[in-house]
């Protein structure tokens, strides 16, 4: 991790003497964009990732099913690749790395397509109450990015981390290879 920043700040306070007070500052990229929090002022040094984007930034998209991570409701991307549980990063290990939550996909990107149209309600569904679903549709992107054309059983077994307590796992498992598909199509239009 790049070593954070030391930052003064811009004003004192009116009627207090100055003191030389010093931050470390924060700085991370959410969907895109960079954001700054000075470290014991702005934020604490042992706040979560998952608290700075649902709190600090109002990205309630991810959920915190059991901040303890057992259910993959927080995952979001990290540096464009990897699929983490923000509840077990703190913030501060975001410094200077890339972070994409739900809220940073396109409507058309194909995971997300996949998702939608295996959500008519009944068996099969991919989606009931939906709590689950933020968490689920990052940890396929993660995993489609390391292995684009898995198996039933290479999905069932990356997706094994997340829970869905209305026991959507049979059409999580059908939108991720439809996901996997539309991906395949994409790429073979973009290389002809
Ligand atoms: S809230 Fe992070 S894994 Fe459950
Ligand atoms: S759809 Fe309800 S928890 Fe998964």
């Amino acid at each position: 991790m790049k070593p954070l920043l030391q930052v003064a700040p811009k004003r004192g306070v009116p009627g207090i003497a100055k003191k030389a007070i010093s931050y470390r500052l924060l700085r991370v990229n959410v969907n895109g964009a960079w954001h700054e929090f000075a470290i014991g002022r702005d934020i604490a040094p042992n706040m979560t990732l998952a608290f700075l984007l649902r709190e600090k930034l109002g990205l309630v998209g991810l959920k915190l099913g059991c901040d303890q991570g057992a259910c993959g409701a927080c995952t979001v991307l990290m540096d464009g690749k990897a699929a983490v549980l923000s509840c077990m990063v703190l913030a501060v290990q975001a410094h200077e790395r890339h972070i994409l939550t739900i809220e940073g996909l396109p409507e058309d990107d194909p995971v997300v397509e996949s998702f939608a149209e295996q959500s008519a309600p009944g068996y099969g569904t991919a989606l009931q109450c939906g709590i689950c679903t933020p968490g689920f549709v990052m940890t396929v992107k993660g995993f489609l990015n390391e292995n684009p054309d898995p198996t039933l059983a290479e999905i069932k077994e990356a997706l094994s981390g997340n829970i869905c307590r209305c026991g959507c796992y049979a059409g999580i498992a059908q939108a991720t290879l439809r996901a996997a598909e539309k991906m395949r199509i994409k790429r073979t239009r973009e290389s002809a």
